[in-house]
């Protein structure tokens, strides 16, 4: 199989190619990157020097360059992870991510098309259904796109347009996931996690947001990579009918997630607690970000039933692993720090 990984030198994309890789030795990997700021190449540069993936810098945008790879590779399959990632910087600057999550999504897709990819996953995010009421216990794929902020509306623009293509181009295989939040190796140091632990290293404050009671649905990001795989693997793509239009859960489109539903707040004491320090002398309360969704979380019982999905790390053990990964790999997120700017904003003081 050719697989085309997009997106692989960010933080799923780069988990997702490993994962590919040590799986599937057999496979013809090209990883996709356009090598933003906030990738980092040095995630996937061990596999570029094994040969075991060949890495391509491009844009999903550049229609002309995908069809190059396209065609250069004879590519089969096809995973799209590219995107502009935090909601943070999406407040700041939202044009970029309308324009890769909408129309990048949208112009990969209409390369798999014009090249007759065998299967197009594109991976979203439970953020598309936007802030969960009081009366929803969870989402689920029927739930309506309900997207408040301008990183969840561009996806949910590009989940719109994967879905046209879906319901569209009958004979195209398309398959979109909305995830969970994932914790993990690799992430940007922009992320809760990461961020927390190399401030508290470097002897700055973990700043949590308003009164960080904000709960998100957590998953492993390795247990992401296993749903995708299942996703892959699955011999043929289920057949919908015209009631797929009003009944979303009908298409292939799968909610995943291990049923973990955490406090921001309840992380950063977990942080905390690996790392030996004080709660109170080493946490600020700071401004909330502007319109910052309190609530989310999904039922994965579709992809649990029908894929027979089922999450291998438990939730309080990942998550010290991972406090621990970026203990122990200072050196991978000093390097990152050297290069970038400031990535705290302060909400007190933006517009
Ligand atoms: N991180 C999460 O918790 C989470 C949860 C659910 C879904 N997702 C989705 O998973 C995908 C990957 O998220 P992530 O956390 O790994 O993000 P990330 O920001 O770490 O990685 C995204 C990668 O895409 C690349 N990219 C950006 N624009 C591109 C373009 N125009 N062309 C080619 N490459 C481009 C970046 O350089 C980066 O390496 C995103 O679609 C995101 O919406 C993330």
């Amino acid at each position: 199989m050719k697989i085309l990984i997009t997106g692989a030198a960010g933080f799923i994309g780069s988990n997702f190619t490993h994962f590919i890789v040590e799986k599937y030795p057999s496979y013809k990997v090209i990883a996709l990157d356009n090598l933003s700021p906030y990738s980092n190449m040095e995630n996937i540069s061990s596999l570029e020097k094994d040969n075991k993936i060949i890495f391509e810098k491009a844009d999903i945008i550049d229609f002309e360059k995908i069809s190059e790879i396209y065609k250069k590779y004879e590519i089969d399959n096809v995973v799209n992870f590219a995107a502009e990632s935090h909601n943070d910087r999406a407040i700041i600057d939202p044009s970029i991510f309308a324009k890769v999550n909408a129309l990048g999504a949208q112009q990969l897709l209409e390369a798999s098309r014009q090249f007759n990819v065998k299967r197009h996953i594109h991976i979203s995010t439970i953020e598309v259904y936007g802030e969960q009421g009081k009366d929803t216990p969870y989402f689920t794929e029927n739930s309506p796109l309900n997207a408040k902020t301008p990183y969840s509306a561009a996806k949910a623009a590009g989940d719109l347009l994967v879905r046209a293509y879906m319901q569209t181009y009958e004979d195209m295989d398309i398959c979109i996931t909305h995830c969970a939040n994932n914790y993990g190796p690799y992430q940007f140091p922009e992320k809760l996690i990461p961020l927390a632990v190399s401030n508290l290293i470097q002897g700055k404050k973990v700043a949590l947001y308003g009164d960080g009671k904000q709960r998100r649905d957590w998953l492993h990001v390795y247990d992401h990579c296993l749903a995708i795989d299942l996703i892959l693997q699955m011999k043929e793509r289920p057949s919908f009918g015209k009631d797929a239009a009003t009944q979303a859960s009908k298409l292939p489109i799968y909610d995943i997630s291990a049923r973990n539903e955490v406090t921001n707040i309840d992380i950063v004491k977990i942080i905390l607690e690996e790392m030996n320090l004080d709660f109170d002398k080493w946490v600020e309360f700071v401004a909330d970000r502007p319109n910052h969704d309190r609530r989310y979380l999904i039922n994965p019982e579709k992809i649990e039933t029908q894929l027979n999905f089922k999450p291998t790390i438990n939730f309080d053990k990942g998550i010290r692993e991972t406090v621990r990964w970026y203990m122990d790999n200072e050196k991978w997120w000093r390097d990152i720090l050297k290069r970038s700017n400031n990535l705290q904003i302060d909400w007190s003081k933006s517009k």
